[in-house]
């Protein structure tokens, strides 16, 4: 793409990450009670009582607050909780499907900490959608940050040494700096020193992790970025974009290689890879046709976009009316809008994680 369309394309991007601060805002722990587990927790050779989420909107459960963005717009959050909660979906995302499958409630975002220290219990989410490892166009904390806001939060002893020790840390982005660095910087031969910075950069964030107490630390393959509706926008929704795909093959491999290194210098393989490149790749090959996942007609086409391409998902016009269109059924789509998937999205890709 030329750089006006990226441009276009990044603000774009941006706007699905901006957002609006309701009143009252209470959506921690998807408490249905009578789930089944999927049972991940042995990926950890141990089961964790508390989850630390540190990353972007795939992660974030309510921390991001700008007044331009959507995630608490309608109609974000209409399967769940029933209106916008600060998700970037039509209702729960990676944190919410690993927390229940470690069989606690989704930790409590850290911009809600002040409610009570008895919601503390299951850990907290420090993920703010649009942030990446480095400053991206979003004014939000970037992952460095986001462990300086867990730092004070183990100073403030409520959680002991053997709290973090039945930890477990998710670890969920880079994407948002790849655009970035696309629509600031963008020059082909930068693009693989970029990468191996921002590898370099999450393995710091790692280890420092680790090194405030928790026992487990989790990150995500980075996703497909070139089957993001958003990119297969340019094809009708029919084909990824295989030189973006490529990119984020070579971050993957980077941090893949990091991994094993980490592990061959720490013991009890600390680090742990979640797959969710391969989960992505395996849902959307075969249309979520899982045993007991839906079945997604055309898995690359979202189900809420703007009616053309200065609208997004959940925009509206002075008068209010919408500039947005949605499907009928957002459990048959896999994206919910040009970047973020659906809960069924996220339920596929979840059960589809390598175990
Ligand atoms: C794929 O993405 C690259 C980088 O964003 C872009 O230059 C190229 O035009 C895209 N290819 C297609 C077929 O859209
Ligand atoms: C993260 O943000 C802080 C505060 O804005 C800034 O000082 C720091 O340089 C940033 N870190 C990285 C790795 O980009
Ligand atoms: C941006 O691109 C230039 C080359 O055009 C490169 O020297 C520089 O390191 C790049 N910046 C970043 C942050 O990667
Ligand atoms: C693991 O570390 C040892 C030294 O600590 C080194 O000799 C060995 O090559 C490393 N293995 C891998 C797979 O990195």
């Amino acid at each position: 793409m030329d750089k006006k369309q990226s441009l276009l394309l990044f603000i774009f991007f941006c706007f699905s990450f901006l957002l609006l601060l309701p009143e009252n805002t209470r959506v921690y722990g998807s408490s249905s009670h009578h789930h089944h587990h999927h049972g991940h927790h042995h990926l950890f050779n141990f089961r964790p009582s508390k989850l630390f989420v540190f990353g972007d909107s795939y992660a974030d459960t309510g921390n991001n607050r700008n007044s331009l963005a959507n995630s608490w717009k309608v109609p974000y959050g209409v399967t769940f909780p029933g209106k916008p909660a600060g998700r970037f979906s039509d209702g729960r995302v990676l944190t919410d499907f690993l927390a229940k499958s470690l069989g606690i409630k989704s930790p409590i975002p850290y911009r809600w900490r002040n409610v009570g220290i008895k919601h503390w219990k299951n850990g907290m989410n420090f993920a703010y959608g649009g942030t990446g490892v480095f400053d991206t166009l979003a004014p939000e904390p970037n992952m460095t940050t986001q462990i300086d806001f867990f730092q004070d939060i183990t100073h403030q002893k409520i959680y002991s040494m053997s709290d973090l020790q039945a930890s477990l840390a998710l670890v969920s982005l880079a994407g948002n700096d790849y655009s970035t660095y696309a629509t600031t910087n963008g020059s082909a031969e930068g693009w693989k020193p970029f990468i191996t910075q921002v590898v370099n950069q999450i393995v710091v964030n790692m280890k420092r992790i680790h090194g405030l107490g928790v026992k487990k630390v989790a990150v995500t393959t980075l996703q497909p970025l070139g089957c993001l509706p958003r990119s297969t926008f340019a094809s009708s929704f029919q084909q990824c974009n295989g030189t973006e795909n490529e990119l984020v093959g070579f971050h993957n491999l980077l941090l893949q290689q990091a991994v094993v290194k980490l592990n061959n210098e720490t013991k009890d393989s600390t680090f742990v890879i979640l797959d969710l490149y391969k989960a992505f790749m395996s849902v959307l090959k075969n249309k979520g046709k899982n045993p007991g996942s839906s079945k997604f007609e055309n898995p690359l086409k979202p189900c809420c976009t703007g009616i053309s391409t200065e609208y997004n998902c959940g925009s509206v016009d002075d008068n209010g009316a919408k500039k947005y269109t949605v499907c009928d059924d957002p459990e048959s789509a896999f994206f919910w809008d040009t970047v973020h998937p659906t809960q069924e999205g996220w339920r596929a890709v979840y059960s589809a994680l390598p175990q």
